[in-house]
This record gives C-alpha cells, structure tokens and sequence, in this order.
C-alpha cells in the first residue's frame, strides 16, 4: 500500500516490558502487527527503571536538551518479544519504581502533570526528527498519557505528522490545574474551551481529542456510548460534536503470548481438537487454590482490577448464589481494598467453593483462562476488554455485561444463534444485580447440557481473536 510507512507509537505501558492493565497489551501487540503489514512502528516509551532494564540492546541514538528543565537520551533497542522500542531516558522524569501513576499508597503521583505533559513534548519531537534522523508519518498517541502530543505539534511551524490518538478509557482524563500551562511550555491561548480546558482545568484527554486529526477508541459500541451524556464522562457533548473524526476499532490479542498450544504457563498443552489439556488445567487450578472439593457447577474465573468500573461488586454480592449452586469460584486481581477484603474472607468462608489471590500475577492470569470453565466480566462500563478475548481463545466461556467492547465481541449463546451454530458466550443486561444473576443461571444451566457447552467453547474458540483484522482497519485509517 502506498501512503504512511512510518509510525512512531507514544504510550506509557507495553508489555511485557511494564503493565498495569490492557493498554499494555495494545501497545505490546499492535505495532508487530502493523510491522507485519509492512509499516514501520517505533514504540515511544517513558524510562522507567522497568523499561531500561527490559529492552535489550539499547544503543543511544539521540538527545533532546530541556524538556522540563533537563536532557533526554532516546535510545534505541528491542523489546524481549522484538519488538523496536525507543526509550525516552530522562531519570529526572522516569526514574520511578511500581505503578506509573499512583504511589506506595494509591495516590496519583504529584508530578504526573509535568511528567506526562514531558512525555508528549517528547514524543512530539522525536516525530519531527529533532532527536535523530527519522521523521514520522504518522503519530499514533495513546491515552491522556500521551494525550498533549498533538497539541505539541500544533505549536510547531512547517509540516507536522499526522495524528492519531487512541482512548482506551474515558474515565482516566488526565486533569491538572492551570497553573501548570506555563510550566510545561503551553501558551496561554490554548487554555480555552475549544483548546485544552476543561471545567477551568487544563484536560490532556481532551487535548488529544481537539488537536488530533484522527480520535479512535478500542471498539464500535464504546464509540457510541461516549457521544452521549451518559457514557461521556463530561466529554460526550465534544465527542458528538467531532464524531466525523471519531473511529471505534475493536482490540485484538497477541495470539502468540495467548496460545493455548504453545503455553508454558500450563500443565498440558490443548487445541480446538484436543481439550484434554483443558480438563488437566481445571483440576491443577483447582489444586492451585487449595479447592479439593469436586463441584457439580462450573468453575467461575475472573482476573482484573478490582475497580467500580469492573462490576465486582456484582459478583461478590453474588456469592451467596455461586455457592448454594455447588459452583465455583476462583479471582485473580488487586485494587480496591473493601473488594480485596470481601473476595479474602469469601474464600476463608468458603474453602470448597472460593478461591482468592490478590495480587498480579501473569502466570496465573494464564492459568486462570485456560482452567476455568466461565470467565465472568460483569463491567459497568467496557471500552473494550481484553479478558473475553483470551476466554475464548482457551475455551473457556465468557459471560459479560452487554456493554462497550464486551456486547461488540462476544456473541450471545442464545436458541437463535445456538441453532445457527453461533453463541461464543452469555450476555447480560443491563449491568445490574438481577440481570448478573439470570446470566449466572443460564451458565449453571448450560454447563448441564454437555453437548452445548461443548458446541459454544468450540465457537469461541474458533473466532479470530487476533490483531490481523484490527491492524488492517488502523492501516487504512493512517492512509
Ligand atoms: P483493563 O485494561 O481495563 O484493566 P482489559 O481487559 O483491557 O482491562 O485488560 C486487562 C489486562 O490485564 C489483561 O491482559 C488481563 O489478563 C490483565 N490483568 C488484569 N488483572 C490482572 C492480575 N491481577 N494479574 C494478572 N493479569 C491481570
Ligand atoms: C482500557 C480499557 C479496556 C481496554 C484496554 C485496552 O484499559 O479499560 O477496556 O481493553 O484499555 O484498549
């Protein structure tokens, strides 16, 4: 194709270099997926000391003087999955341990506004070539992280990439006070209302919004659900307003680091054909959590934040539900504290029929997936999810809430759509107690009937999952 060769990505997680949730995964799949089309992708990355150690062979190839009152080396290298990373090296920026945004205690970092907004600046630069000798087409930004790169380049006279910028979730928007404007280098006459402010704020989500040519989001439905009052955070008046911009393109996975034939993480290999290797997870999971006991009802599985977003709280109140129906349950995921509390005393409660680790754990997230027989996404809201993707590639049945990315990907088992050999897992709607509760008996009840469980697992697990047709939609969007 003729058109935008080279992309530089600006983000500020990537697996499996550094990941606090599924814009890791993006950022870690996405540009081999493009490369593979025969673009070249740069993945910009701040430094943080995970960063630094993890990419291999880092040669500096450029520097940047001042931004934000010291120099960076962007060096250059790969990730251990290959893929190029360029590493803005600044430790007066990066040098942060743990979580990127919140500190030891779950507070967003004082300095997020000038660290982020430096991040942009940066991004900006190494774009137009002022860091060494290559200049993008296109720069892809992801998240109010990399949300005030656009504007960055709007500040820049002569010829400027063009700008994408992905927003994988609406709720996190990047909110500082105006008095930073001057500090990061941002003229006054951007903070107005079809500029970077926001409630008398400077927004860098919003900035991403107004200044870039293009604005996606991680699945068709979210893109609709945020140009209204209800789904926009504040921001679904603007969204409408631009929505000849706004383009919503489902996430894949890596179909590699997720492989059900190839998992190391797991006791036994397995495929569509042979699912022995399925039957041998469950029952190592199960010994995992310490549940001896063997279970007329499904296993449950869920792996995430445990945020309100999340819909946890769903399945807590559910408990009660999950047990008296001699089912399982096992949670993988860390967040909120009351959660945390209530799913550990569940599983002191319950020692047959509940099983907790709070924490992240990559291993056990494969474990998880491949050992469970439902794995449960009840959010509130889902820009897109990435969860019920790896469910069906393991064969393991999703049950969501009919919301976002979530009713986009899976497809309702439903009499219809099992007749027409179609069904990847079980809907529910609208997000609420009731609605969970039906799903869940519909799961109860549908793991009975063996042949159909079998007929849904195999749908899912015959549904492309992979990046192949998303990176094609984001290849023509660049051209
Ligand atoms: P979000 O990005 O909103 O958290 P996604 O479904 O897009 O949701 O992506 C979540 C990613 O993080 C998935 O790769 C999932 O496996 C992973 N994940 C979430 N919680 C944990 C955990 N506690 N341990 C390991 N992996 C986790
Ligand atoms: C965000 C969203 C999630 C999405 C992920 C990757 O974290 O919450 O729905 O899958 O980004 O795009």
């Amino acid at each position: 194709m003729a058109g935008p060769k080279r992309i530089l990505f600006a983000g500020s997680e990537c697996f499996p270099l550094i990941k606090t949730g599924g814009l890791a995964d993006v950022m870690g799949a996405l540009p081999p997926a493009l490369d593979s089309r025969g673009l070249e992708v740069f993945t910009l990355l701040p430094g943080f000391p995970a960063v630094k150690a993890g990419v291999k062979r880092a040669k500096k190839v450029g520097v940047l003087s001042d931004i934000a009152g010291g120099s960076v080396n962007i060096l250059k290298g790969k990730s251990p999955t290959g893929q190029t990373i360029l590493v803005a090296d600044a430790p007066h920026l990066f040098d942060i341990d743990g979580n990127p945004y919140l500190d030891a205690n779950g507070k967003d970092r004082a300095d997020n506004g000038i660290r982020y907004a430096a991040f942009s600046e940066i991004a900006a630069k190494v774009a137009l070539g002022q860091a060494f000798k290559w200049k993008a087409d296109v720069v892809h930004a992801h998240d109010w992280q990399a949300g005030l790169v656009a504007a960055y380049l709007s500040l820049t006279e002569g010829p400027t990439p063009k700008t994408v910028f992905t927003i994988h979730n609406l709720a996190f928007q990047g909110q500082f006070p105006k008095s930073l404007m001057r500090k990061i280098g941002l003229p006054a006459q951007m903070f107005h209302q079809d500029g970077v402010e926001f409630w008398d704020k400077i927004s860098f989500l919003k900035a991403g919004i107004i200044y870039s040519d293009l604005v996606t989001t991680v699945s068709p439905t979210y893109a609709r659900e945020i140009q209204t009052e209800e789904g926009g955070m504040g921001l679904g008046g603007l969204l409408k307003k631009l929505n000849h911009k706004l383009h919503g393109i489902a996430n894949g996975i890596d179909t590699e680091v997720w492989n059900p034939e190839t998992d190391d993480a797991l006791p036994k290999p397995f495929s569509k054909k042979a699912v022995a290797g399925k039957k041998a997870a469950k029952k190592s999971l199960l010994q995992h959590f310490g549940l001896s006991h063997k279970a007329k009802g499904p296993l449950f599985g869920v792996i995430s934040r445990l945020t309100e977003q999340k819909g946890l709280d769903l399945v807590a109140a559910s408990l009660p539900h999950i047990v008296g129906n001699d089912a399982q349950l096992v949670l993988l995921g860390s967040g909120d504290k009351d959660l945390e509390a209530v799913f550990e005393e569940a599983a002191r409660n319950h020692p047959n029929h509940v099983g907790a680790f709070i924490g992240y754990d990559e291993q056990l997230a494969h474990q998880v997936q491949a050992g469970a027989d439902v794995i449960l996404v009840p959010s509130r809201f889902e820009p897109c999810g990435l969860t019920q993707l790896c469910a069906m590639r393991y064969g393991s049945v999703p049950l969501v809430a009919r919301v976002g990315g979530l009713a986009d990907t899976v497809i309702d088992a439903s009499t219809a759509a099992l007749k027409h050999k179609q069904g990847t897992g079980i809907q529910f709607s609208p997000a609420g107690f009731d609605p969970f509760i039906a799903g869940l008996d519909r799961a109860l009840q549908l793991y009975q009937d063996k042949k159909t469980w079998v007929q849904i697992r195999r749908n899912g697990m015959r549904e492309d999952v992979s990046w192949a047709l998303p990176a094609a939609a984001y290849h023509a969007l660049y051209q």
